[in-house]
């Protein structure tokens, strides 16, 4: 597979009091940065309001792949998008009408993205496919980091890649990725990877990243 290999570690195992810190740890050698957006609503976790992602996306030295794990996102989702993000991730499962939110999103300047959980079936979704610049599998049930790895959403991945196509759409796998995982799901077809233990509960985060991209690159 000759498609361009993006690493997006999350900061959701990051030490939070010391955030940009850890981002500045991480920022050479990192393509965007995977910001968890929970609002113990549509996840049992609370991470960040509205007003405190706005002040990470303002401040980040890299362009911030916001995933919001929130209900009601539909109005939000493109106040994210106004507010800088670089890309914006809605949950299928919380979205009321997905066409015209991946519009605004657009509109707004930013990547639209949906992202399944892992009991979220990907065909009904295919036909959003051109209002779509990625497409997210989550790889554990959203709300934590540190979970382990479903390898069965290989299969998954492998129906979105035939669904995209040759279209220029991104692929992206969110939960468990580390050295151990990273090619199983880039021989399925992702091309996007988010870490967040695997990167930030290691000694050195860079290089835990540039191992990662050469696994997957290899693959
Ligand atoms: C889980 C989040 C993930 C999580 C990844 O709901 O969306 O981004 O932080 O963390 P790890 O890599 O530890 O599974
Ligand atoms: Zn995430």
């Amino acid at each position: 597979m000759s498609s361009h290999i993006r690493i997006t570690p999350s900061i959701l195992n990051a030490d939070l009091q010391n955030l940009s810190a850890e981002i500045s740890k991480i920022a050479s050698v990192s393509d965007l940065l995977h910001l968890d957006v929970m609002d113990d609503r549509f996840v049992p976790n609370f991470t960040f309001d509205f007003e405190s992602a706005s002040k990470i996306i303002s401040q980040s030295p890299l362009p911030v792949d916001a995933h919001l794990m929130v209900a009601d996102v539909d109005s939000i989702a493109i106040e994210y998008a106004e507010t800088g993000a670089a890309s914006v991730t809605i949950h299928v499962e919380a979205v009321k009408d997905i066409k015209s939110t991946l519009r605004g999103i657009r509109r707004a300047g930013a990547r639209a993205a949906i992202a399944l959980k892992p009991g979220t079936d990907i065909d009904r979704y295919s036909n959003f496919i051109d209002d779509v610049d990625m497409f997210l599998i989550m790889t554990v049930e959203p709300g934590f980091g540190g979970q382990k790895f479903m390898a069965d959403m290989m299969e998954k991945v492998r129906r979105t890649r035939a669904i995209i196509g040759s279209r220029p759409i991104w692929l992206q796998v969110d939960g468990g990725i580390s050295l151990e995982t990273i090619e199983i799901a880039r021989e399925a077809g992702a091309d996007t990877f988010v870490a967040g233990s695997a990167v930030f509960n290691s000694d050195d985060p860079a290089e835990m990243i540039n191992l990662l991209r050469a696994r997957a690159e290899r693959e």
